[in-house]
């Protein structure tokens, strides 16, 4: 199947960020994903925040990990040794088009990129790169002329997404990933502060589902460019509802802090359902908005 200009075995990927930036985790999920998303990456390393930076509770994880990723050359390095049994999507972050037109150069061995638009909790970087539609286009134009490869947008709930994927399909971006995590917060109630050192971050798994949801299918409506679900999915029935909602794939995050195997125990359920509807994956894309 194709998605954006990229040949995946199946529509599931895994999310940037979730295993860290360690070539042996992606290795690993490679060999049964459509493609894996790297942690995101800028040109110098980034420390991250102090502990505590991820609590979990019963309905998913808030993070503030702070984009904390290794030099962006050394990365590089790490990244070659990636088994490519799958596509290899790198994500990068920056704060303006030169640093992503670098990163590109340093990452040509990738086979595609997405663009972080949507971190919430990282100064001058993601979101606060994505709220500036004219910063968006230029970033957009100036990478899509230093490559060939596919160019993803991750966009953010907290931002009038509908308008910023408009923005980024007029750049010519290749698809749209929505969403990344949603801001939120945990106040610890003995000492009385908030419990993540960046004091708020964001939230992801289950409690993001109907909203990631909602955002798939608003952009659907409105961008012909293809739109790649993320946000709470675990289970195959998750998979066919954003493929419903408009989704040409899906990017599974947090479900793999509980299990390794979620993307082979997604393929079987999906592949059933498909198999007993006698439908392709692709016949369900966008299905729920025929009236
Ligand atoms: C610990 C952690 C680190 C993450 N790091 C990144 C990152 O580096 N870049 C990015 O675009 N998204 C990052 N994300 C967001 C995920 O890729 C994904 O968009 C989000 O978690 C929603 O999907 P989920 O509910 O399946 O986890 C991170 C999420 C978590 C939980």
């Amino acid at each position: 199947m194709e998605v954006g200009r990229l040949n995946l075995k199946n529509p599931i990927m895994l999310a940037s960020g979730i295993l860290g930036s360690h070539v042996g985790s992606l290795n690993r999920i490679a060999k049964q994903a459509g493609a894996v998303v790297t942690k995101s990456v800028g040109l110098e390393g980034r420390e991250g925040y102090k502990n505590p930076c991820i609590v979990t509770w019963e309905c998913g994880i808030l993070n503030a990990v702070g984009l904390s990723s290794p030099p962006a050359k050394d990365f590089a390095r790490e990244l070659r040794s990636f088994n490519k049994t799958c596509p290899l999507i790198v994500s990068l972050f920056g704060s303006n088009p030169e640093e992503f037109v670098e990163l590109v150069k340093i990452f040509d061995f990738a086979d595609g990129f997405e663009l972080n638009l949507s971190c919430p909790h990282a100064k001058g970087l993601g979101l606060e790169v994505g709220r500036d539609f004219d910063l968006v286009y230029e970033i957009i134009r100036k990478v899509k002329g230093k490559t060939n490869k596919p160019v993803f947008a991750k966009v953010s709930a907290n931002l009038d997404y509908v308008e910023l994927a408009k923005v980024c399909e007029s750049a010519k971006a290749d698809g749209i990933v929505a969403i990344n995590t949603v801001r939120g917060m945990a106040i610890d109630i003995v000492s009385k502060r908030p419990v993540l050192s960046n004091v708020s971050g964001g939230v992801s798994g289950k409690a993001i589902k109907p909203i990631a949801l909602k955002c798939v299918w608003d952009i659907y409506e409105e961008v012909n460019i293809p739109v790649i679900g993320c946000g709470g999915i675990s289970n195959w029935k998750d998979v066919v509802e954003f493929a419903l909602a408009g989704a040409k794939a899906v990017q599974v995050g947090s479900a793999f802090y509980h299990s390794y195997d979620v993307i082979g125990n997604i393929l079987e359920g999906l592949n059933s359902y498909l198999r007993i509807n006698g439908l392709r994956f692709e016949d369900l894309v966008g299905l729920a908005h025929r009236r």
